[in-house]
């Protein structure tokens, strides 16, 4: 089984995270699929953003859910990260479904619901992924435990996945009790053992953020089902010597 290198807000090391220009380059790399955050606008419009705040990645100031979308592409959302991406917008998911859906890419949609948990997320996010077919190559994850099982009861054509940093003995089991289809766990979580629980509970294994060669080899040869990474890059590099 190979490993996917899965580009981590795309190919965020060289373009600025979450955009086009990110997401262009992760595929023109040649990663096996992009992992990227949504939260929701003013308007219920699906944004991809990391952060609930829009200062770090963007010109402006305040929450993106006290944003009109209108008023969210009014901000400059590349030249935090390099003079050479000024003007770059941030995308909605619509235009960024629109962009992967004739490309052979797997996707991993965050839901940023844990400080803010936007009322319907889950459900606007699935509708737009079922109206462009693309569930069967797609992970729905979410550090939310209860948005997990609310999406579990709603839900049963799409890969959800639990994330998590944190230690715990009863994860894999806690994971499944409440309908996760996968992990995603922080690098620091990864032992031989929880590769093992994950396979006897037929739950995906994948892992974030992985942007060391020396970790990278410790996933592939665990063969965990992909990780996440800034540099696919360098990840489809290491990968050929496994
Ligand atoms: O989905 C893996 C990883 O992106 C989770 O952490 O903070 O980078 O969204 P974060
Ligand atoms: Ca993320």
């Amino acid at each position: 089984m190979t490993t996917n290198i899965i580009a981590h807000r795309g190919a965020s090391r060289l373009a600025p995270e979450n955009t086009m220009p990110a997401f262009k380059l992760a595929y023109k790399l040649g990663a096996d699929g992009i992992e990227t955050d949504v939260q929701l606008t003013k308007d219920n419009i699906p944004v991809l953003i990391h952060d609930e705040h829009v200062k770090r990645t963007a010109n402006g100031r305040g929450f993106v859910k006290d944003f009109t979308f209108a008023e969210l592409r009014k901000l400059d959302a590349g030249s935090w990260f390099s003079k050479k991406y000024t003007g770059t917008k941030i995308v909605s998911l619509d235009e960024f479904l629109q962009w992967i859906k004739p490309r052979p890419l797997y996707l991993n949609i965050e839901l940023k619901n844990t400080k803010i948990d936007y009322k319907n997320l889950e459900t606007i996010v699935y509708d737009m992924l079922k109206s462009y077919q693309l569930l069967d190559r797609t992970t729905l994850s979410t550090f939310n435990p209860v948005s997990v099982q609310r999406m579990q009861d709603l839900f049963s054509d799409v890969e959800i996945a639990l994330l998590t940093s944190r230690r715990n003995r009863n994860l894999v089991h806690d994971a499944k009790r409440i309908g996760a289809n996968a992990l995603h766990i922080k690098y620091r979580l990864l032992t031989p053992s929880l590769v093992d629980a994950c396979r006897r509970k037929k739950i995906k294994v994948r892992v974030y953020t992985v942007n060391r060669p020396i970790k990278m080899a410790k996933c592939f040869a665990l063969k965990t089902d992909g990780i996440f990474t800034d540099v696919p890059d360098l990840g489809l590099e290491q990968r050929k010597q496994f």
